[in-house]
């Protein structure tokens, strides 16, 4: 059988923002800057440097502002090019040349597996990642790279994991697995079970789902049946335990650094950390911050 390749990379980014009032009023929360850059655009990068060549973003009411930012800016750019700001034209000119990036509407926030569903048509008959920008990774080779190379292996699902100790497990979709023999050791495991959002003792294990998915097709007929779950809204974690019964799925603990944005002490840290890692910023952040009497 012919091998199937991840091209094409969901963004959901339908969902209201309340974790971050009164920033996310009028302002979509994917559009907030980590540094210089909005949280979004981190992710459509990894989507890119991992394989993909299409992207698509699940919007609702209020995100125009993520689709101005990916397309062209007339007047910003002639008034660039008019006052010889080259650096910064060259930025702006990088955005909307990135990638061709297509939107599908969801009407209402019915949850992240609604959201999913929405790209059903765009996405057809072949396997997808999913990424939730919330979820920043920083990492030497890109999170969504380093799964794509097992997809490229098994052709079977991969949701990206990590270990998140105590009581904070209860707000992610948490795995029961098993280990596998594959040549990546003991960071691939076999999916037995997932729960959306458990209470800390009904949790199956400490690894909990983070915003990185790899998804065959078959999903969308699973989400197409699934019942309404936690909080009232169609999950993906419930979609995703239908998609078990009929085909194999993995789970692969990722190498690098998240960040919760959507997080506010999260997103101060990511801002804090990129910063420090910034050429043209982190000398004088890093003098600012010690100064700083803690
Ligand atoms: C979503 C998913 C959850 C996952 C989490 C990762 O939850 O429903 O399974 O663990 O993203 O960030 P949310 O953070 O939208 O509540």
């Amino acid at each position: 059988m012919k091998k199937m390749k991840v091209r094409k990379a969901v963004f959901p980014a339908a969902g209201l923002g309340t974790r971050f009032l009164p920033a996310t009023k009028a302002q979509p929360k994917e559009m907030l800057p980590l540094v210089d850059k909005p949280i979004i655009q981190y992710g459509v990068e990894e989507a890119m440097a991992s394989g993909c060549d299409q992207i698509l973003i699940i919007t609702g009411r209020g995100k125009q502002a993520i689709e101005d930012h990916f397309d062209v800016s007339y007047e910003l750019e002639r008034m660039l090019e008019d006052r010889k700001k080259l650096d910064l034209l060259k930025i702006v000119r990088s955005i909307s040349d990135m990638i061709h990036v297509a939107y599908v509407r969801q009407k209402e926030a019915l949850g992240l597996g609604h959201a999913v569903l929405m790209a059903r048509e765009m996405v057809g008959n072949e396997p997808f990642a999913v990424l939730l920008a919330d979820d920043v990774i920083d990492a030497k080779v890109p999170c969504l790279q380093q799964m794509v190379e097992v997809f490229d292996q098994k052709q079977c699902s991969v949701l990206a994991t990590q270990v998140i100790e105590g009581k904070m497990i209860s707000s992610y979709g948490v795995l029961d697995v098993k280990p596998v023999d594959s040549p990546f050791g003991d960071r691939l495991f076999e999916i037995k079970n997932m729960v959306e959002k458990p209470r800390p003792e009904d949790a199956p294990s400490n690894l909990a789902i983070i915003g990185r998915y790899i998804l065959t097709p078959a999903i969308f007929d699973c989400l197409a049946n699934t019942p309404t779950g936690a909080g009232g809204e169609l999950q993906l974690t419930d979609g995703m335990r239908l998609l078990l019964q009929k085909e194999k799925m993995y789970a692969y603990v990722y190498e690098g650094r998240r960040h919760d944005t959507g997080d506010k002490l999260g997103f101060l840290k990511a801002t804090v950390e990129f910063a420090l890692k910034r050429e043209d910023l982190g000398d004088p952040f890093r003098e600012y911050l010690k100064g700083l009497q803690l």
